[in-house]
């Protein structure tokens, strides 16, 4: 999603921002821009397409600039909607919505201003434009007037060598070291050894100025005191080392990502929170995409080994909802980035109704984090594919953990979690042979994926994967469902990847194998289970290491997640950024 860096320092500022919007590809954008301000003048430069056309603005001069990755929201991918946007002449980046532009625009066109792109960003320049008094009172003034959600970075003609910067709902970093100030709308881009990194709080402002340290306000603009926080600075960019794409080298990396996620039971945090799991009656999982599936996964296994229901929803429809939330419950929200706005609106939702949050999330120091009264890490390592791969694996070992400590609580036994972590690596050696089936997919009207117990969650991720990196139209459902409509879809057109790892639902599952085989579809088949190898009406199969069927998912995405990748190149798709999708969705 769009991304920002900002710079005021002594030396030519547009190298640095070229590296920083680097830094902020793999958010995903389709246009980029820079400003740079040369003790007043400000000149802009910006392209529709990827940072490496701005290779011409590198010979800016001037030591103060913004940039940005833009991902169309309002207003399709282009130049003059890219950002910066300026307007007398102040000039901002700004990543999130504004709700209420269209009203704001209206006033604008009544004073007889005229704007010059269609994005709901373009108007903040102008309520800023049109205030008085000195650029941080400008800036507040502007930005009250202003619903919806933002992270801004403004530079003005009249106050050169200065950046104010302001967020509500999106996140934003600053940063400082001997040669400047820097701010950026993730730690990564602002990161760098030696550098000193702050995190701007909702509603908070700082000003960056050449030759002082930033310097932090309120929302009334009363000075505040930061303290920085501790990051590794060592953690660059990760590399593809040797991988042909982030895609594959994260699957690879999905083993080492569960294992060393499963929370340390013995750990103060673990056992404070464990009280609170042994205390609570109502548990709601909430979150979006591919962490919404590693709740359902939760979900079943609570279900199975706690006897509990700890309910899934999906953020967008929880934080409107209205949701109940009675007396004492938890509220475990899980995402990835720690920044998607609908998990994180839900999860203010929730703390006011008075639940405890606990966060499961791969990014430190991330909105997510600093908002609960819990943190789960997970510990996948920076994942840059736009597609969540490791990071689901990662996510439902801290889940199943967390299901396995319930079941405890409340007198039960739930198999250990441990022994799959090494079926991982097994399962991943074994998925490799997807690639042989890609032929059927390229060119599929539809796929449908399908399963029943815990197979039937990791078919919704399987789906969601091939959706997200092919481009092609796919369904998972629950095998027993199929008559119920669907079979109406199937033909010689439709291959069906059937996920088999319960015993005890085993031929039930067959039966729709059977049922989609006689209707012409090629049937791909991932089980643990050898029995099921011999079916006839199987064009191909994976066979899996045995596992508990509770925690099937951890090993049948890896399948699923490779056939996916496949199926993408062979589409001559860019598995790593895919068209349209963002990594982090820091708006609604
Ligand atoms: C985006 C990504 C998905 C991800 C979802 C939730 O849509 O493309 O891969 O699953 O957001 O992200 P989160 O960071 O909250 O896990």
């Amino acid at each position: 999603m769009c991304g920002i860096v900002g710079c005021v320092m002594a030396r030519p500022a547009a190298p640095l921002l070229l590296d920083g919007l680097k830094k902020l590809e793999y958010r995903g954008y389709d246009s980029a821009g820079i400003a740079v301000s040369d003790g007043g003048a400000i000149s802009v430069v910006k392209r529709k397409g990827r940072v490496k056309g701005l290779e011409d603005a590198r010979a800016l001069k001037g030591g103060t600039g913004v940039g940005h990755t833009r991902w169309a929201t309002h207003g399709a991918p282009s130049e003059c909607n890219a950002h910066p946007h300026c307007f007398g002449g102040i000039c901002i980046v700004h990543n999130g919505i504004v709700e209420n532009a269209a009203t704001l625009k209206e006033e604008c066109v009544r004073r007889g201003e005229t704007f010059s792109s269609q994005t709901d960003s373009e108007v903040i320049a102008h309520l800023i434009a049109a205030e008085e008094g000195d650029l941080l009172t400008a800036v507040r003034a502007a930005l009250q007037k202003i619903s919806g959600s933002y992270a801004v970075a403004v530079l003005s003609e009249r106050a050169p060598d200065t950046i104010v910067c302001a967020r509500r709902a999106s996140p934003l970093v600053v940063g400082c070291d001997g040669e400047g100030s820097y701010v950026a709308s993730d730690i990564p881009a602002v990161a760098a050894d030696g550098r000193a990194v702050y995190v701007l709080g909702d509603g908070e402002f700082a000003v960056l100025k050449k030759g002082e340290p930033p310097a932090f306000f309120d929302g009334a603009l009363t000075p505040v005191k930061k303290a920085a926080i501790a990051y590794d600075a060592c953690a660059d960019t990760p590399q593809k080392q040797g991988f042909p794409h982030f895609m594959k080298k994260e699957i690879a990396e999905a083993p080492q990502s569960a294992e060393q996620s499963f929370p340390d039971l013995q750990s103060e945090v673990y056992s404070a929170l464990c009280e609170v799991l042994c205390q609570t009656e109502h548990i709601h999982l909430v979150a979006c995409g591919t962490a919404y599936h590693s709740t359902l996964c939760m979900y079943y296994v609570t279900h199975r080994f706690a006897k509990m229901t700890a309910q899934p929803f999906i953020a967008s429809e929880y934080r409107y909802m209205d949701p109940i939330v009675p007396r004492g419950t938890l509220c475990i929200t899980v995402s990835q980035s720690g920044e998607t706005a609908d998990t994180l609106a839900s999860a203010a939702l929730a703390k006011a109704r008075g639940a405890k949050l606990l966060a499961v999330t791969n990014v430190k120091h991330s909105s997510l984090e600093r908002m609960s009264d819990f943190v789960l890490p997970t510990h996948a390592g920076r994942e840059i594919a736009v597609a969540a791969t490791k990071s689901f694996c990662a996510q439902l070992a801290v889940l199943y953990a967390l299901s396995h400590t319930i079941a405890q609580c409340r007198g039960h036994q739930a198999p250990p979690v441990s022994p799959l972590f090494s079926a991982m690596r097994e399962a991943l050696a074994a998925g490799e042979k997807v690639r042989a089936w890609v032929p059927y997919f390229v060119g599929a009207r539809s796929v449908f994926f399908l399963g029943r117990g815990a197979d039937r969650y990791a078919a919704l991720e399987g789906s969601l994967k091939l959706k997200e990196v092919s481009y092609l139209p796919s369904e998972g459902y629950p095998a027993g469902e199929l008559k119920h409509g669907t079979l109406a879809l199937v033909d010689a057109r439709t291959p069906v990847v059937a996920l088999i790892t319960d015993p005890a639902v085993a031929d039930k599952t067959m039966n729709a194998v059977h049922e989609v085989s006689a209707r012409g579809a090629p049937v791909f088949l991932i089980t643990t289970i050898p029995a099921c190898l011999g079916c006839a009406e199987v064009t191909a199969c994976v066979l899996l290491p045995a596992c508990e069927p509770a925690y099937s998912p951890m090993l049948t995405a890896l399948p699923v997640q490779l056939l996916a990748y496949y199926v993408a190149l062979a589409c001559g798709n860019d598995p790593d950024k895919p068209r349209n999708l963002a990594k982090a969705v820091t708006v609604e």
